[in-house]
């Protein structure tokens, strides 16, 4: 159990040696508090309200901004999303691409629905951005994909599409020869393994979910690692992300 003290400024956790109390402003109490938040954010759906210049996105305001920082520092010149939805990612990336003057986005749906490509096709931002409607680990598609970059155009990877663990594992082996050496490819979603029991949950996500088909891929590579950004501005105590996307950054390493 945790319980949240704001008379005392305390967290309180059950623990099996008894109650551990950690001060509200400590990282500890921090990330307990967050665990919390997340858990609850997913009950509510807290991710389903947001919009980037008007397109539904959804993401946790700080995965989007973790993203962002990855984004500028690397630079890429394409940036390859599976899972479009609404749009609102890819449109968010080219909002950053057409900041920084570089870059373009490649989204890729199973169902890119009459509506959404209409909107996006609409967007100011429409011409950084192209869309490809199949399966992502369909070979025809990812063949599409590849048509539409020079071997020269440094890659970034984001997987959002199908989050079971066979389907991410197969995104991983195919978009991998995307990704420029010191570039990442992100496996979005892993909080499902850490939210098993919570409506829209299923039991087998305990196993069945991205950061097994991560560990998967690690397991057969050794082009790719695990690397968790670092903050390039912390002035505060708190060190790791509040996300819905644990153990997802992939950098290629070689
Ligand atoms: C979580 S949403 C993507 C959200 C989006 N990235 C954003 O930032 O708002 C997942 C999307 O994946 C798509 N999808 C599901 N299975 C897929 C597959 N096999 N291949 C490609 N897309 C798939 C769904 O149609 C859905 O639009």
């Amino acid at each position: 159990m945790i319980k949240i003290d704001l008379e005392r400024n305390l967290v309180d956790i059950d623990t099996p040696d008894g109650v551990a109390s950690y001060p509200i402003g400590s990282p500890e109490a921090f990330k307990w508090i967050s665990q919390a938040w997340l858990r609850s954010g997913w009950d509510t759906k807290y991710v389903y309200s947001f919009t980037w210049m008007g397109r539904p996105v959804i993401q946790l305001p700080e995965d989007m901004l973790r993203i962002q920082e990855l984004v500028y520092r690397l630079k890429p010149d394409i940036l390859i999303e599976t899972g479009i939805a609404h749009g609102g990612g890819l449109v968010f990336h080219a909002s950053l691409f057409k900041a920084m003057g570089k870059g373009r986005v490649i989204g890729v749906d199973i169902d890119i629905r009459p509506h959404n490509r209409q909107a996006i096709e609409a967007h100011e931002l429409a011409d950084h951005i192209t869309m490809i409607e199949g399966s992502s680990i369909d070979a025809a598609i990812v063949a599409k994909v590849r048509q539409h970059i020079q071997p020269s155009e440094r890659g970034l990877v984001i997987l959002d599409s199908c989050h079971s663990r066979a389907h991410v594992l197969a995104e991983l082996r195919a978009y991998a020869e995307f990704v420029a050496v010191d570039s990442y490819m992100v496996a979005c979603d892993g909080i499902m393994q850490e939210i098993v029991g919570a409506p829209r949950t299923r039991p087998e996500w305990v196993t069945d979910n991205p950061q097994s088909a991560v560990k998967d891929f690690l397991a057969e590579r050794d082009d790719f690692a695990l690397d968790e950004p670092v903050f390039p501005f912390n002035e505060g105590q708190i060190t790791e992300r509040v996300t819905y996307w644990p153990g997802a950054f992939l950098k290629r390493v070689k």
